[in-house]
């Protein structure tokens, strides 16, 4: 097959992990003699450095055209003034919105060799298999949002909206998603304080309708913030807001040891998809070629199966992952007693050789 991928690295670490990913889909695509065209290009605070803007209408332009994007991070001290009218995150939130990516999904599978590495007692954690569906370009990070004054004070807002239609497609998603696993979905909301949970908890027991064989839950978000330390293992499918689905993922993400673990796709209506690590630009660590490239090259896997329709290929990546730690390789977040630990470059290059078998 023949694909064209735009290739983002962003800032600080973003770099560095996204060169191993693009490493790994090289081998993929000699392998199955697939030609996958990269086209890389700049968003964030590098794109702020070197025409202004956080996204570039070049950029954009590039991965709308393209059949999937793969993204570092963006960020980063030298960017962080809070007065500052352009910020780098706002490239990803502009590319998000301008991609119509409106799902999130983010995969948090235990690694049986990273058990130890876990900071939860492996009798609570093992066997975890679950997926947050964040939604992604509606909420509160997308609401009207201001500063004015209230009674001689100043004051700022940020408002949280939801349409039908914005719940009922990320609700398709995370159903479908559902009815694929194991049949549970659990739809985490505060509608015990918020109007627009309680609309949210409407549509998603309205949805359930057309799943039968799907059971659906309501949670609370902070009882669930609780449940996914104390029963991991319990949930299948998270359907969730933006913000809580930025928190929560967070969270869910150090089940598996480390935020360098974990993967995720944005996805919209077709089968064009943003894929990048949860993880941030980690400025302390940047440089040093000492990032775990897991995320990024577990995030390629996901790349292969949502856009591209090979899924082969991303179970090949995924095993080749599985392969290298239970050989006992780690990076530093995941080092462990009796492990040897591999830097950025290192780590890539024993998962591209497991992949070429
Ligand atoms: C994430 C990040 C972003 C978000 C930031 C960088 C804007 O935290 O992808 O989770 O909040 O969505
Ligand atoms: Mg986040």
């Amino acid at each position: 097959m023949h694909a064209t991928i735009a290739v983002l690295p962003g800032d600080g670490v973003g770099s560095e992990v996204i060169g191993c990913a693009v490493k790994v889909l090289r081998m993929v695509a000699s392998h199955g003699g697939h030609t996958l065209e990269f086209r890389e290009a700049l968003i964030g605070g590098g794109a702020i450095d070197a025409v202004g803007h956080p996204l570039p209408e070049s950029t954009l332009a590039l991965c709308q055209d393209s059949d999937a994007v793969l993204f570092g991070a963006v960020g980063g001290p030298k960017w962080d003034d809070p007065r500052a009218n352009v910020r780098p995150e706002q490239g990803l939130m502009a590319l998000r919105k301008g991609l119509d990516l409106f799902a999130n999904l983010r995969p948090v599978k235990l690694n049986a060799s990273l058990l130890p590495a876990s900071r939860i007692k492996p009798e609570i954690i093992a066997g975890t298999d679950l997926v947050i569906v964040r939604e992604l370009s509606s909420g509160i990070y997308y609401g009207r949002r201001g500063r004015g004054e209230q009674e001689g004070d100043l004051m700022a807002y940020d408002t949280m909206a939801y349409t039908v239609p914005e719940i009922e497609r990320v609700m398709h998603v995370a159903f479908r998603l559902a009815r694929k696993r194991r049949g549970k979905l659990t739809s985490v909301d505060k509608a015990n304080v918020l109007e627009v949970c309680r609309l949210w908890r409407e549509v998603a027991s309205k949805t359930a309708a057309e799943y039968p064989h799907v059971a659906l839950e309501h949670l609370l978000v902070d009882a669930t913030a609780m449940h996914l330390i104390r029963r991991p293992r319990e949930f299948d499918v998270i359907v969730t807001s933006n913000m809580f689905g930025d928190i929560l993922t967070d969270e869910a993400a150090m089940l598996s040891g480390s935020l360098g673990m974990a993967p995720s796709a944005s996805l919209g209506t077709g089968s064009q998809g943003l894929y990048e690590p949860i993880h941030g630009t980690a400025p302390d660590i940047a440089g040093r070629d000492i990032a775990n490239p897991i995320a990024a090259i577990l995030s390629v896997a996901l790349l292969l199966r949502h856009s591209l329709d090979l899924e082969e290929e991303a179970c090949a990546v995924e095993a080749a992952v599985d392969k290298v730690l239970s050989d006992g390789y780690r990076t530093a977040d995941i080092a462990q007693e009796g492990t040897v630990t591999l830097g950025t470059v290192e780590m890539a290059s024993r998962i591209v050789d497991a992949l070429a078998g």
